[in-house]
């Protein structure tokens, strides 16, 4: 029998070719060409201000929180219904975590909750594109301004996916992106920082390079370098920048298999979802996904783990999502739960994700949504 896996990671046939291209340049270490042109990519696409490459997405919200100067006592607001790298990033700066439920039809944190969890040890509110589908940034940006707060978006999932014309992770203070192998375009580990404000240019591009100004020194501006802020080390090496040039270079060509794979799932499914039997994810007016992943809704955990069982009988894999944070020891420990858990631990309990790749085929489609009819007939 043939296994549907739930993910392939990307390969598009030129990855060797650039390594091979980076080998030859001997220039290893971070911001060489490939660094620059994956900036480049991303930053024209995306009509960014700035982009960096960093090693993976937890690193992208570590210099977040370290640029937004969060520290011991602020709080902090998002899902609970994210990555622990998400909550991470902030408690490693010694901050609270104030989680606040998400609206079920989108999974991502609902927009209308987040005034009565700001208090005046608010800092930032950090709200997280699930399965990059926006959440509803003008009502975050608007409550963002009032109260004076960062926005920093969590866009692991979402590049190339847009809120009303405007890329998502260019809309907040900064923007977080991944390029782990899960994510539609990858490296195997990476991420990217999308500098939304002119003013944190600089302060990143020293915050990057351990603390230091060497950029500035490499471009020729100064004689030495020196150190002059705290920092880490977030730069990914060229070699695996070279082969994130090559997804990157074909992200056009990955997005509309992607997306052909999520509409052909959504119109076989729906017959499904009219009946009551399962629910299906909502896209908001006005936003275009990047189909990053593709899932259903069963009636609760009990018919998931079913259902996920039967699929796996028929060599199809599938896989659930997120814990939701508060339930764990460290989310008890460093975070409160605004408001009610109405939404985010229920339907985080009923969510499957369907495979979804970059070269998925219209019959592999098939094949799962005509498994999962047999399972609800
Ligand atoms: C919502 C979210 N935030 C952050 C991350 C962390 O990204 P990375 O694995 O590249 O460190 C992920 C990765 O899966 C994610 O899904």
């Amino acid at each position: 029998m043939n296994i549907i896996p739930l993910n392939k990671p990307c390969i598009t046939g030129n990855e060797l070719q650039y390594i091979q291209e980076a080998i030859q340049l001997k220039k290893f270490s971070g911001d060489g060409v490939f660094t620059l042109r994956c900036q480049q990519i991303i930053e024209q696409s995306l009509q960014a201000q700035k982009i960096f490459l960093t090693p993976s997405g937890t690193d992208s919200l570590e210099m977040a929180a370290l640029l937004a100067n969060i520290s011991s006592g602020d709080e902090v607001i998002m899902p609970s219904y994210t990555f622990v790298s998400t909550a991470n990033a902030f408690l490693l700066r010694g901050a609270s975590i104030v989680f606040v439920d998400i609206h079920p039809s989108t999974m991502n944190i609902d927009e209308n909750l987040i005034e009565k969890a700001i208090t005046d040890k608010t800092k930032a509110i950090v709200p997280v594109h699930y399965a990059g589908i926006a959440c509803e940034m003008d009502t975050i940006m608007n409550l963002a301004t009032r109260y004076s707060l960062f926005v920093i978006e969590d866009a692991a999932q979402a590049l190339f996916s847009f809120y009303k014309g405007k890329a998502l992770g260019t809309i907040g203070d900064l923007g977080c992106f991944s390029f782990h192998e899960t994510k539609n375009y990858s490296c195997g580990e990476g991420g990217a920082i999308s500098i939304n404000k002119k003013e944190y240019i600089s302060r990143a591009e020293i915050i990057r390079e351990k603390g230091t100004n060497k950029s500035r020194f490499i471009r020729g501006d100064v004689d030495k370098y020196t150190w002059e802020d705290i920092g880490s080390s977030f730069l990914p090496s060229e070699l695996q920048a070279s082969f994130l040039f090559a997804n990157l270079e074909a992200a056009k060509g990955i997005d509309i298999i992607r997306l052909q794979a999520w509409n052909l799932y959504y119109n076989e499914l729906k017959p499904l979802k009219d009946e009551g039997k399962i629910d299906l994810p909502r896209q908001p007016v006005g936003c275009q996904h990047n189909a990053h992943i593709f899932y259903l809704k069963t009636e609760n955990l009990d018919q998931r783990t079913q259902l996920s069982q039967y699929l796996k009988n028929q060599g199809i894999e599938t896989a659930f999502h997120y814990i939701p944070l508060h339930s764990s020891k460290m989310g008890q420990l460093h975070a409160r739960f605004d408001g009610e858990d109405k939404h985010t631990t229920q339907e985080s309990e009923k969510l499957l994700r369907l495979p979804l790749y970059y070269d998925i085929q219209d019959h592999e489609v098939e094949r799962v949504a005509q498994a999962i009819k047999r399972f609800y007939a």
